[in-house]
């Protein structure tokens, strides 16, 4: 049966990775105090996040937080103010244990090796956070690193490296908007190989503009040949207000089968496929963390950063456009109080359970049942359209487990929106796109 008529959409309606989205989040009836936010939580194994809301280039694809215009002067005040935040958010949560971290963007290696110093410094000393004996994953693109960046990187404690390649064919990366080239990407490869960064993982886009079968195998091979612990492949969203939106280019209806081409290829290559986007080869190491997605808090610090508790996500105002973006960004570098929770979203029990649900369905290994039922209850009871998955053949049920089927993984992403309640759905579908 075509799982298109359970979805009422094909299988890329939107990609959850995260719940609720933050165009869900909205003013906070009362601005909370973040001793508030906090009061009565587990701080024992957080996770803690920087957001480096600068990039070299606006690729036409990405509707991330982030600004190509960052002057010295701006760039120099984010640091301060990023310093400022963590300062405040520390004197609120002394006892904080932060057990594993990223450092996100935009691009921070987009950073000199000073402003990469200083976000360390943010994350070590004013954080508190153990560099060096915890995992932390820091995002990069092509242009931005260089082998003394890398060395950088890993000195500094870092354990994984993500470097967006999205395509090693220079056509393709070119439409859409990144000026990487061949010889770029090779050398961003070299630098983080040469630092022996523990985790070094490849980010790969299928459903690009001329792309074919031939040539995602082809950039799926290049990728293989640095033999990267980690390769994630991202199936194209045009999402609204960035330049593929703009021009009017429409996703292809490929992807399903370009996905099947990739997965099939990487593990046959011995990967170990652990969602739909993740694939973890055999010689990566092990991670060792005592931090649970589900139950577990995370501290964002940065405009664009999210922020949460078991009750309350918070975050900036969600902004794609280069204005509303600056705007938000510039509004973050003047607040007094950079701590101020005002935008957000509260979650009820329901909302609990289906952020829950999702992360743990959407993974290859499954939902713990039992886990869920003793937080929420029967997971059948509370959700029954699950039962439809498993008619549908895209899920099944197990000891102590729901897990996707094969089928199941490759629709991750109609699976996800439509688990949204419709709350948060009439409140996605409500925001105005700035
Ligand atoms: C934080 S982003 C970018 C990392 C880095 N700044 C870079 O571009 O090289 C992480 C990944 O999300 C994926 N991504 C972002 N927007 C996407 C979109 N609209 N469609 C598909 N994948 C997307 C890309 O593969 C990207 O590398
Ligand atoms: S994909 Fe990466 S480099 Fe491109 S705009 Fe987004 S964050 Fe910046």
């Amino acid at each position: 049966m075509d799982p298109s008529a359970l979805f009422g959409t094909g299988p890329y309606a939107g990609y959850a990775y995260a719940y609720p989205h933050k165009t869900a989040y909205r003013a906070l009836e009362l601005a909370l105090a973040l001793e508030d936010v906090w009061a009565g939580e587990d701080t024992s194994s957080l996770f803690l996040y920087a957001h480096v809301p600068f990039c070299f280039q606006r690729c036409s694809f990405c509707n991330l937080f982030t600004t190509v215009r960052g002057a010295p002067e701006r760039q120099e005040r984010y640091l301060q103010q990023l310093a400022r935040q963590a300062t405040r958010v520390r004197e609120v949560l002394p006892d904080a244990r932060f057990v594993t971290g990223a450092v996100g963007g935009g691009t921070p290696t987009w950073l000199d090796e000073g402003g990469l110093d200083r976000v360390f410094d943010v994350l070590g000393h004013t954080m508190g956070a153990p560099l060096g004996s915890m995992p932390l994953s820091v995002e990069c693109s092509p242009e931005t690193v260089t082998p003394g960046k890398a060395d950088l990187l890993v000195r500094r404690g870092t354990t994984r490296a993500s470097l967006g390649v999205q395509s090693f064919v220079d056509s393709e990366a070119r439409a859409m908007g990144r000026t990487q080239r061949g010889m770029t990407v090779q050398t961003a490869l070299e630098a983080l190989r040469a630092s022996r960064v523990p985790t070094l993982n490849i980010d790969l886009i299928y459903g690009l503009a001329g792309q074919t079968p031939a040539t995602w195998v082809d950039s799926l091979t290049a990728a293989l040949e640095w033999r990267p612990e980690e390769i994630f492949l991202y199936p194209l969203f045009v999402r609204p207000l960035t330049g593929l939106d703009r021009r009017g280019h429409d996703a292809p209806d490929d992807r399903l089968e370009l996905y099947r081409i990739g997965r099939d290829l990487l593990v046959s290559c011995g990967y170990e496929q652990t969602s739909m986007r993740m694939f973890r080869a055999p010689w990566a190491p092990v991670v060792h963390t005592p931090y649970k997605c589900q139950a577990d808090g995370m501290v964002g610090l940065g405009p664009g950063a999210r922020s949460y508790t078991r009750r309350v996500h918070h975050a900036t105002r969600f902004a794609v456009g280069g204005g509303a973006v600056l705007d938000e960004l510039d509004a973050w570098l003047d607040r007094d109080d950079p701590t101020r929770v005002d935008w957000g979203f509260v979650l009820d029990l329901d909302e609990r359970a289906r952020r829950y649900l999702l992360q743990g369905l959407l993974q290859a290994e499954g939902l713990d049942t039992v886990a869920f039922a003793e937080a929420f209850g029967d997971v059948r009871e509370r959700f029954p359209q699950l039962g439809g998955l498993v008619e549908h053949g895209l899920a099944e049920e197990l000891p102590g487990r729901l897990r996707l089927t094969a089928e199941g993984l490759a629709w991750s992403d109609a699976i996800g929106p439509w688990l949204y309640s419709d709350a948060v759905k009439a409140r996605m579908d409500a925001w105005e796109l700035r």
